[in-house]
C-alpha cells in the first residue's frame, strides 16, 4: 500500500486517512477469533471495564501469532514509514473490545499528550494505525475524529483517572467545542478490514456501546524509529522499550496463516 501525493496532503491538512478495503475476509475473520480467544484470557495485558466486559488487550502482538503477524504487516507499516520517511518500532499495541452492551466511552483525547506526559517522547512523529475487526456502525460506538485538530498541537489536558477504567489525559469541553466548531466530527464507518490511521495529536474519543453489536478494533502505534521514549513511567507491556525497526513479513503472510495454521487448528 504506498500512499499517493493526495493521500498524503489529505493526511497533513485532515490528520486522518481512511481505507475502507485493506485486509480480506479471510484474514480479518482469523483475527477477530483470536481478538474473541484473547479476551477469554485472565492476563496482566487485559484490562477490563468496570462491569468486567473486556476493555482492552495490550501487547497482543508479543503472544499471538496472527496478532504478531499484523504487527509487521507491510498494508500498515509501509504507508507510516513513508510517511515519517524513516523505519518504525512499535510504541503500543492494543485490542479495544468496545464490548456489546458494555463498551465504555473514551473521553475526547489526544494520544500523544499521553506519550508525551507518561512516556516521555519527544516529538508527535507516532502514528495510530487501526484496524476494524467487526462492523464499525455509527450506533456501535464508532471512533469519532475532529478533523484539523492536529494543528494545535498539545493541548492542555486533565489527568481522568475516574470515568473509565483506564486513565486518560482528557480535554475540557470548551476545548473541544472550540475545535468542533472549526472542523466538525466525522466517524469512519465500514466493513471488518477497514484500515483507518490519524495523527498522534488529532482529537478523538468515542461513545459506550449499548447494542449488541460488539466493536473491536486493533491500534498499532507505531513510532519513528529515532523519537524512541525517553522517560518511561508505564508498564514495558503498554509502553514498549524495543525500538529495533520492524522489519515487515511478506504482504501474503497473514492470508497464508488463516488458510493453513489456523483453519489446521
Ligand atoms: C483510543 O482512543 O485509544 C481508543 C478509542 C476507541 O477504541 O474507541
Ligand atoms: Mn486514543
Amino acid at each position: 500500500m504506498k500512499l499517493t501525493e493526495e493521500q498524503i496532503a489529505h493526511f497533513h491538512r485532515e490528520g486522518f486517512l481512511f481505507f475502507p478495503e485493506v485486509f480480506t475476509p479471510t484474514e480479518v475473520a482469523a483475527l477477530a477469533a483470536e481478538a474473541v480467544a484473547i479476551f477469554d484470557q485472565e492476563r496482566k495485558e487485559i484490562w477490563r471495564e468496570k462491569s468486567g466486559a473486556p476493555r482492552t488487550a495490550f501487547a497482543a502482538h508479543t503472544y499471538n501469532e496472527a496478532f504478531g503477524l499484523l504487527g509487521r504487516h507491510p498494508r500498515l507499516i509501509r504507508p507510516v514509514e513513508q510517511i515519517f520517511g524513516e523505519a518504525l518500532y512499535m510504541h503500543q499495541f492494543k485490542i479495544n473490545a468496545k464490548a456489546a452492551f458494555d463498551g465504555d466511552v473514551w473521553q475526547w483525547h489526544q494520544d500523544y499528550g499521553t506519550w508525551l506526559r507518561d512516556d516521555g517522547m519527544p516529538e508527535p512523529r507516532a502514528m495510530n494505525i487501526s484496524v476494524f475487526l467487526d462492523t464499525v456502525m455509527p450506533i456501535n460506538g464508532p471512533l469519532m475524529l475532529i478533523p484539523r485538530s492536529h494543528r494545535h498541537g498539545t493541548l492542555a489536558a486533565g489527568h481522568d483517572l475516574e470515568t473509565t477504567s483506564y486513565p486518560l489525559w482528557t480535554l475540557d469541553k470548551a476545548t473541544v467545542t472550540r475545535l468542533v466548531d472549526e472542523g466538525g466530527i466525522v466517524a469512519p464507518t465500514g466493513k471488518p478490514g477497514g484500515v483507518l490511521m490519524f495523527h498522534g495529536n488529532l482529537v478523538h474519543g468515542s461513545a459506550g456501546n449499548i447494542t449488541p453489536y460488539p466493536r473491536k478494533i486493533v491500534y498499532l502505534t507505531l513510532n519513528a524509529v529515532s523519537n524512541f521514549i525517553r522517560t518511561p513511567t508505564r508498564a514495558d507491556w503498554i509502553a514498549h522499550r524495543d525500538f529495533a525497526p520492524i522489519v515487515p513479513v511478506p504482504d501474503e503472510a497473514l492470508e497464508h496463516y488463516a488458510r493453513t495454521r489456523r483453519a489446521a487448528a
